[in-house]
């Protein structure tokens, strides 16, 4: 697929992505060694992530959905969290990882550790594909982490732009001020 105009450069390519991912796979694989494995990952951002990672675990794990909203249409955290849709399934006593595209401001993350240890999991642990620590309003420690970013706009591999850009291969830096709505 050619560039789009929109992107200001290529930060992250498809190759390195996917060698990141498979020692992420290993990793994963190895601390969770005869455990049951849940991922639960946040729509929509992270699904090319954990079908990637899903696909480099050595071990049985299930799958489940979430949603949560801190953005709006614009490119900043509006700083509150929505949730749009829960999970199916009950965690109770499950070893969950949490799968985020992007951690910025954090808060996501932290109502979502929150909001999910109350259910009382096994064990609980986040694993973002991208971590933006500049950006960062809140302490959290990220358990697993792809790849470190700048304070930048970042789209591609399921990061979108008012659902734009997600099916780029690679993780890309926006020409924000230049993209039309
Ligand atoms: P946080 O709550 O500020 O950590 O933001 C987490 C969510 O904001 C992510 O799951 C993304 O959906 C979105 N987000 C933050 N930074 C970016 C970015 O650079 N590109 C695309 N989405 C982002």
């Amino acid at each position: 697929m050619d560039k789009p105009k929109e992107i200001e450069e290529i930060l992250i390519t498809e190759k390195r992505i996917e060698r990141r991912i498979i020692e992420l796979g290993k990793t994963i694989s190895k601390d969770y060694k005869s455990k049951n494995l849940l991922l639960v990952s946040i729509l929509k951002g992270s699904i090319i992530f954990l079908s990637d990672l899903l696909r480099n675990l050595n071990l049985s794990c299930d799958i489940d959905f979430m949603s949560v909203s801190s953005y709006g249409k614009q490119a900043e955290s509006s700083g509150i969290v929505r949730m749009i849709m829960d999970l199916k399934e009950d965690i109770y006593d499950k070893n969950v990882i949490i799968i985020e595209d992007i951690v910025d401001t954090g808060l996501t993350v932290s109502y979502l550790m929150k909001n999910l240890s109350l259910r009382k999991p096994g064990s609980l642990k986040i694993c973002a594909l991208l971590d933006k620590p500049s950006n960062r309003k809140i302490k959290i420690n990220l358990d697993y982490v792809g790849f470190t970013v700048p304070n930048k706009f970042v789209v591609g591999y399921g990061l979108d732009y008012n659902g734009k850009f997600r099916n780029l291969p690679y993780v890309g830096v926006l020409k924000i001020y230049n993209v039309k709505n």
